[in-house]
């Protein structure tokens, strides 16, 4: 299989942990249904493939994502993947569905604009921000991990682009309410590498340092790995990426699909930069998956190392 050659720059992490959010963030979007045993498969595939922190599904209510109405189905599917293996959850309701299926870390879904707080929640941005605290303090007590993410930190499709001073606010307050870890989205992927560095240092200067962030880019105007590279310059270690880069948000229709995970490791294999992930079993499993959804994956790599092999 054709590789990059690898070739280290300064300035860059030597680890990255990749959270891959191909079967949540990727499958929650897809118009067909997808059977759980083949959601399941897609897990076990990508553990196997070296991805060591798998979003696996979410605990909402099930009108609002028909995609994932299976979440407990699938999740007694997968309990024997050795992954850390986080799920979404809005409210207390999801919190109890996802701990009683014995979830170890969780997910609250804040976001930066008021549009995608009604669109996305049913809420105010304070309103989320008042659900989510009773859910992050339970989690705790039952010392869960927690995840923050934060929606359409870069520009919002009703709103226009998002003042910086927005983002760490509701960063800032997602914090101080427990959450272990931020993962600033740009849903719908307007964000290009200024706006990316700008953003994480005046974070960085309200005193939330880069170990306490992610980066989660959709790949709308192809900037995704670009936004990435100047985040892991800027010292993130963290990214969000989406396996063949299925996904999109159901409520945010101008999502397309994350960064793929194939495009960054590439990327990350060529600097040298370790992630544990073996690119041509990943690829794989992205070539399985396309074949079941029936359309061929977006991801640039997954592509051109499909047709090497072939
Ligand atoms: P609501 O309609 O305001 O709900 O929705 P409610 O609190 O008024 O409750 C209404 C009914 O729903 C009640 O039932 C509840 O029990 C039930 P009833 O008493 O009428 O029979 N209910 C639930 N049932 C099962 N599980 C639950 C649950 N909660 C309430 N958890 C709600 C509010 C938050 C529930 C709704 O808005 C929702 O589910 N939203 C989820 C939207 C979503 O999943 N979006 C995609 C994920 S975010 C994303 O993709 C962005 C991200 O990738 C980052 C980025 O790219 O920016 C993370
Ligand atoms: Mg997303």
């Amino acid at each position: 299989m054709t590789l990059p050659m690898t070739v280290p720059a300064p300035g860059l992490p030597a680890r990255v942990r990749i959270h891959e959010v191909g079967p949540r963030d990727g499958l929650q979007n897809e118009k067909a249904l997808v059977p759980a045993a083949i959601k399941a498969e897609f897990i076990h595939r990508l553990a196997e493939a070296g991805l060591t922190t798998i979003e696996a599904t979410s605990f909402v209510h099930p009108k609002w994502v028909p995609q994932l109405a299976d979440a407990e189905e699938l999740m007694r599917l997968i309990d024997d993947v050795d992954a850390r293996l986080p799920v979404l959850v809005p409210n207390e309701r999801g919190l109890d569905r996802a701990l009683a299926l014995g979830a170890r870390e969780i997910a609250v879904f804040a976001s930066a604009t008021e549009s995608f707080a009604k669109a996305n929640l049913n809420r105010t941005v304070d309103g989320a921000l008042e659900m989510f605290e009773p859910v992050v303090a339970k989690a705790k007590d039952a010392d869960v991990a927690v995840r923050g993410y934060l929606s359409m930190c870069f520009g919002d499709p009703w709103e226009g682009p998002v003042p910086i001073s927005q983002t760490v606010s509701v960063s800032r307050r997602l914090l101080d309410m427990g959450c272990d870890e931020i993962s600033l989205g740009d849903t719908i992927g307007v964000a290009t590498p200024g706006h990316v560095r700008e953003l994480l240092a005046t974070l960085n200067e309200a005193g939330i340092a880069d170990d306490r962030l992610a980066v989660h880019f959709h790949d709308t105007y192809g900037q995704a790995l670009a936004n990435t590279l100047t985040a892991l310059q800027h010292g993130v270690t963290t990214v969000d990426a989406s396996a063949g880069g299925l996904g999109g948000c159901p409520y945010a229709k101008s999502a397309t699909g994350n960064l793929a995970t194939e495009d960054l490791v590439w990327m990350l294999d060529g600097l040298g930069i370790e992630t544990g992930v073996d690119i041509g079993r990943l690829t794989a499993t992205s070539v399985w998956m396309a074949r079941h959804l029936g359309r061929p994956s977006p991801s640039r790599t997954v592509r051109a190392l499909s047709q090497k092999e072939t």
